[in-house]
C-alpha cells in the first residue's frame, strides 16, 4: 500500500508522515510519535521572517534530537523569496534534508502577510518562492509544498498552483482535501485531489481525515496519492501509527489499555523535563488530555491534570490513576 517515494535527494523508505503541527510536533512531540511506529515527522512551521533575522526563540523551532527515530523534515511559512531562500539555507545547515514550505494554512496571523493558504491566490509568487529556494539549497535537499484544494470548493486554484511551483523544483506535494473557506469543517475530499493533481509528475501525498487504517487506505485509493500525511489523529492516538503498521503487515494492534498509556504519559513527560524544564506540567496538560480521551475516569483525571503545579504532582496523579478501576 506505501511503497518507497523516490524524491531528488532521498527514498522515503515508508511515506507515512506526521504533519507540521503548530504548538505540538516539538522535539519531545516527535520522539513520542516515533517511538510510537511513525515513519518521517515534520517540524512546526517556522517563520521564514523570523528565521532569516536569526531570532533565537524561532531558531529553537529548528532543534533536534538523536532520541528522534528519523531526522525530522522542517517546514517554513512566509512569503518573500529571500528570506524563504534565507531560510532554507540556515535549515540545511542545520541537517535538515527536505524543508516544505507552508501554503495551506488559513489562519490570519499568517494569511495577512501574503503566506500560508493565501499564495494559493498568487502562483507566481509561489513559484518564485520555490524556484528561490531551489536555487539557494536545491543541490543538497528537497523543497516540497504542502497546501489545499483550492480557496473554495469548485475553484481549481490547485492547478495553476501546482503547475508553478512543479516547474520551480518542488520534489513533492502535500494536499488537505479542504478548501481555505472550509477551515477544519467539512469532510476531507480525497477524490478532488486525485482529479486536480493527475497531471503532476511529482509524488503526491494526500492529507485530510485520515484515523484509522481503513481510512487511509480510502484516502490513498481515492485520490491516487502515493503517500499519506496525518495530523490530528496522530497527536490524539500517536499509537495509531503502530496500529497502520501492524495492519499493513497483515496484523491487527488494539487500543492501548491504560497501563500502556500511563507509561507512555510517564515517557513524554520525562521527554518534556528534558527539553522543556520550565513548562513540561503545563504542555503535559494538552497531551494528557488527549491521550486519556474516551477511558473511564478519563474525565476527572483532566480536571486534576490541569490543576497539578509541577512534574512531581502529575507524577503521582498517574500512579493514582493508573490503580483506578
Ligand atoms: C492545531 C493545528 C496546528 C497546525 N499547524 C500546522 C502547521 O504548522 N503547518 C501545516 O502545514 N499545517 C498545520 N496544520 C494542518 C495539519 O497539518 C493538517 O493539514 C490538517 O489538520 C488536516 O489533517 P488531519 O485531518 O489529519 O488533522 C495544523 C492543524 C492544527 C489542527
Amino acid at each position: 500500500m506505501l511503497k518507497p517515494l523516490l524524491l531528488r535527494h532521498q527514498t522515503v523508505t515508508t511515506p507515512l508522515f506526521m504533519a507540521p503541527v503548530a504548538g505540538v510536533t516539538n522535539t519531545p512531540f516527535r520522539i513520542i510519535v516515533g517511538e510510537s511506529g511513525c515513519p518521517q515527522t515534520f517540524t512546526e512551521m517556522v517563520s521564514s521572517e523570523a528565521l532569516s533575522r536569526q531570532v533565537g526563540k524561532t531558531r529553537e523551532l529548528l532543534h533536534t534530537s538523536d532520541k528522534e527515530s528519523s531526522q525530522p523534515f522542517v517546514q517554513l511559512f512566509g512569503s518573500r523569496p529571500d528570506a524563504m531562500a534565507t531560510s532554507a539555507r540556515i535549515c540545511v545547515e542545520e541537517g535538515f534534508t527536505l524543508v516544505d514550505v507552508n501554503m495551506g494554512c488559513p489562519v490570519k496571523k499568517v494569511t495577512k502577510s501574503g503566506s500560508g493558504v493565501q499564495l494559493m491566490e498568487q502562483p507566481k509568487l509561489a513559484g518564485d518562492i520555490v524556484s528561490a529556494m531551489h536555487a539557494a539549497v536545491g543541490k543538497y535537499a528537497d523543497i516540497t509544498v504542502k497546501t489545499r484544494l483550492g480557496s473554495v470548493h469548485g475553484d481549481e486554484r490547485l492547478i495553476p498552483l501546482g503547475e508553478a511551483v512543479i516547474a520551480a523544483g518542488a520534489s513533492m506535494l502535500t494536499v488537505h482535501g479542504r478548501t481555505r473557506s472550509d477551515g477544519f469543517g467539512g469532510r476531507a475530499d480525497w477524490r478532488a485531489i486525485g482529479q486536480m493533481c493527475q497531471g503532476f509528475k511529482v509524488p503526491l501525498v494526500v492529507n485530510g481525515d485520515i484515523t484509522c487504517p481503513t481510512s487511509l487506505r480510502r484516502a490513498l485509493k481515492e485520490s491516487g496519492a502515493q503517500g499519506a500525511m496525518i495530523a490530528r489523529e496522530g497527536y490524539h492516538r500517536p499509537w495509531l501509527f503502530k496500529q497502520i503498521a501492524a495492519e499493513l503487515s497483515g496484523g491487527v494492534m488494539s487500543d492501548p489499555g491504560r497501563d500502556a498509556i500511563v507509561k507512555l504519559m510517564l515517557r513524554h513527560l520525562e521527554l518534556l523535563e528534558l527539553y522543556c524544564p520550565d513548562r513540561a506540567h503545563v504542555l503535559m496538560r494538552k497531551h494528557g488530555s488527549w491521550y486519556t480521551k474516551g477511558f473511564s475516569g478519563g474525565s476527572a483525571f483532566r480536571q486534576q491534570l490541569n490543576q497539578c503545579p509541577d512534574s512531581h504532582t502529575v507524577r503521582q496523579l498517574l500512579s493514582a490513576w493508573r490503580n483506578e478501576k
